[in-house]
């Protein structure tokens, strides 16, 4: 963005009420090149059986107990891992940033285990069709009990809760792998005991990618406050005989418009918005926003420039941040 566009932006973005407070977070306490060593203490599929798609996305648990990591991480940060070896041209392997999916407390409950859901990167070469593993992704995945590997981190200032999460309502949406930080923020809000309403919508192609599933089913059956609703893009849903991405949830919500419901939600100050998985999502988002609940109670979340705001089907991720514009009370992590 220039300094002109930089300019313009500061000067059109209006305040909006229940704009959270955020905290100060630690980052960077080990770096890229002084990594510390973790120990994989479990590695499995975190998807239902039976797959349909041939994603494989395991869950991976690594124990940083010992190092500057252990117990400075927190729900929504991400974790650095370095793969060995060099590419083609010589050079050793680039860190890699893997979002976390343990709560602050670890897997452990001390905070010395984090975790990450690892999807194996598997694809062609463009030009000679040769069988392309992505390197990291696969060594993680690869990657047996009592393995060391090197981790960084932890990164990411901005996509964590509140200083007092009990300030707000959440609503969470995932795509894919997505889902980690989600799984992280929901058992922190949960085991904190705070009355926050707190929505998770998770978005796959088949029943059977999706990821935590059982585990998430089961906040939901023990938590009033959490919902967790999902979206499968390729086959009918369970309440609906249509597919769905997850903006559709907002409009196609099982409990319609009533109470408890993501309309009602959205339509309170309180509520915070976090979005987490494939790039472009955050568009769909936006249009979903401005269709269910109209340009203006939408701006609480994404105010839009006057020239586009009678075409969401016109919006594109280049006009994000300048014609389209997030407010404080929205969160984006997409890749
Ligand atoms: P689809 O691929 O059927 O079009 P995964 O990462 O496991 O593939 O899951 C990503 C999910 O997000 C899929 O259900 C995918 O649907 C869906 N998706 C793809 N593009 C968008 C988008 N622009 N907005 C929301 N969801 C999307």
């Amino acid at each position: 963005m220039s300094q002109t566009e930089k300019t313009m932006r500061e000067k059109t973005e209006t305040a909006v009420a229940g704009e959270p407070v955020m905290p100060d977070v630690s980052v960077n306490l080990v770096r890229p090149n002084e990594p510390v060593i973790g120990r994989v203490v479990e590695s499995e599929l975190c998807t239902l059986g039976k797959r349909k798609s041939a994603a494989f996305i395991r869950h991976v648990a690594i124990d940083v107990s010992g190092t500057p990591l252990a117990g400075n991480f927190r729900a929504g940060q991400s974790f650095g891992v370095l793969p060995p070896g060099e590419t083609d041209r010589g050079k050793p392997h680039k860190l890699r940033l893997y979002s976390i999916s343990s709560p602050t407390r670890g897997e452990d409950g001390e905070g010395n285990v984090l975790a990450t859901s690892c999807k194996r990167v598997v694809d062609e070469h463009w030009d000679d069709h040769k069988l392309f593993l992505g390197v990291c992704s696969n060594y993680l995945c690869d990657a047996q009990i009592g393995d060391e590997i090197r981790v960084t981190g932890p990164s990411g200032k901005r996509f964590v809760l509140p200083v007092d999460p009990s300030q707000h309502d959440y609503v969470f949406f995932a795509t894919g792998t997505g889902i980690a930080p989600f799984r992280a923020l929901s058992i922190d809000l949960l085991e904190g005991g705070y009355a926050s309403k707190v929505t998770l919508v998770m978005g796959s192609p088949y029943r059977t990618d999706l990821i935590y599933d059982e585990q998430l089913r089961e906040l939901d059956e023990k938590y009033e406050n959490f919902r967790y609703v999902t979206a499968i893009s390729r086959e009918t849903q369970d309440d609906l005989d249509r597919r769905l991405y997850v903006q559709d949830r907002i409009k196609h919500d099982p409990l319609g418009t009533g109470p408890g419901s993501l309309s009602e939600q959205l339509a309170s100050d309180r509520t915070l918005i976090y979005v987490c998985g494939l790039a472009g999502m955050e568009i769909g988002i936006f249009r979903g926003l401005f269709d269910a609940l109209g340009r203006d109670a939408a701006s609480a979340y994404v105010q839009v420039d006057d020239e586009i705001a009678g075409d969401p089907s016109s919006w594109n991720k280049r006009m994000i941040n300048r014609q389209i514009r997030p407010t404080k009370r929205v969160f984006l992590e997409v890749y």
